[in-house]
């Protein structure tokens, strides 16, 4: 479908989905694993539990699962997509993409399909991008997959990371919104600054052996003989207290320049969708926005810190709880290693089959007893 010349497509999210592994690693077993406490985890970090991938799943397995529930949930077929972008840090490979492997699961045989890398930001910037793809007519309806694998490049043995990160996916469908119908995602900000790398990375096996590119610390190749690409790659590496203080400035910033961007207030907001990251930092967040905690949405106590699958997970839990209505204003907002950040206000549309969603979990109790 071509548009008139000059005239862009407003973009609706027409499916949601998502797809979270059934292994749950608590803070309890995590007592077991590293100096650490239940106590000490909620109150630095609202998390209580996280996921974790089986042997068999991966971030392009678990992808799959999340668009099959989101193409249901908009009364698509994978054949009916023309292009899937996969947003992970934690692809099954350097190559080929993982959005591949999603295509492939979900039988979308006419699509083209690529991975973003934003580490956390990954999803809305995929989004961004294939709104962009809608809206300029190049593609009629594009399945955005945020997906992450972050059990498999976490220190097991690292306290300050190991207790903030889980796995699981989330996806949507994007399509040409009808003229008259709600839709359209407004005043989209992303940002970057490669010069607050240090504060979050993980090496990957072809990051550079020595110089500026080479990471500290991390040995040089040669120094494990058997296997000199795994030798230059790294787990999560992270200054906890940096990246808190750079979140809370970045995600506000990016949050008041995209609504100022929209010609909107913080009150026209009825639900503000954050990167699930720490319950501290949302707080904070949410305070230098002036929105009250009932219009931001958090799930993370269940899921942790799944990077690019946070935001797609919490939009697809809320649209299950019938949180949303149509013609209602999303503030989706992020942050990550990069550093990056951004923010985007989306005009909830609906979902044509809400009741194909798988139902969510009910609140944990809040002192979850010893195993
Ligand atoms: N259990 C118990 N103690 C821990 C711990 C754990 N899991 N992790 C760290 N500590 C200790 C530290 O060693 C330190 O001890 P010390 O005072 O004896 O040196 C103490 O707790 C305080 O550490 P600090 O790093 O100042 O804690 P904090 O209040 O900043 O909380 C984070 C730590 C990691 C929870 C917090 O900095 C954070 O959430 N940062 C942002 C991380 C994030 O969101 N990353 C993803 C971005 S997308």
């Amino acid at each position: 479908m071509t548009p008139a010349p000059g005239r862009l497509l407003r973009t609706r999210i027409s499916g949601v989905g998502r797809y979270l592994p059934e292994r749950v690693l608590t803070n309890h077993d995590l007592e077991r694993m590293v100096e650490t406490s239940n106590e000490w985890i909620v109150e630095r970090s609202g998390i209580r539990e996280r996921r974790i991938a089986a042997d068999d799943e991966s971030s392009g397995t678990m992808g799959a699962r999340a668009a099959e529930e989101a193409l249901a949930s908009a009364g698509l077929r994978g054949s009916d997509i023309d292009l899937v972008i996969g947003a992970t840090c934690t692809p099954d490979g350097m190559f080929p993409a993982t959005a591949t492997v999603i295509q492939d699961a979900i039988g979308a045989g006419r699509a083209s399909s690529f991975d973003v890398n934003a580490a956390c930001t990954g999803f809305l910037t995929a989004l961004s991008v294939g709104s962009q793809f809608v809206a300029s007519g190049s593609a009629r309806r594009v399945l955005v997959a945020g997906s992450e694998t972050l059990s498999r490049v976490v220190d097991w043995t690292d306290r300050g990371t190991c207790v903030l990160f889980g796995d699981g996916a989330g996806a949507v469908v994007l399509e040409p919104a009808a003229d008259g119908e709600p839709g359209g995602l407004a005043s989209p900000v992303l940002r970057s600054d490669g010069a607050l790398g240090d504060l979050l990375y993980a090496r990957g096996p072809a990051s550079a052996r020595s110089g500026a590119g080479a990471a500290s610390g991390v040995p040089a190749a040669g120094d494990n003989g058997a296997d000199p690409l795994r030798a230059v790659a790294s787990c999560i590496v992270m200054d906890g207290r940096n990246v808190f203080r750079h979140a809370i400035t970045a995600m506000t910033e990016a949050a008041q320049a995209c609504l100022a961007g929209a010609g909107l207030e913080a009150s026209d907001i009825a639900l503000c969708m954050p990167h699930q990251a720490n319950v501290r930092i949302l707080s904070a967040f949410a305070r230098n926005l002036e929105l009250s905690e009932d219009r931001v949405y958090m799930n993370l106590e269940r899921y942790g810190n799944t990077s690019a699958a946070s935001i797609p997970i919490a939009l697809a839990e809320a649209v299950a709880e019938g949180r949303l209505a149509a013609g209602d204003r999303v503030l989706m907002v992020a942050f990550g290693g990069g550093f990056t950040w951004g923010a985007t206000v989306v005009e909830w549309s609906g979902v044509r089959e809400p009741e194909r969603l798988s139902a969510v979990p009910g609140p944990l109790p809040s002192t979850a007893p010893p195993p």
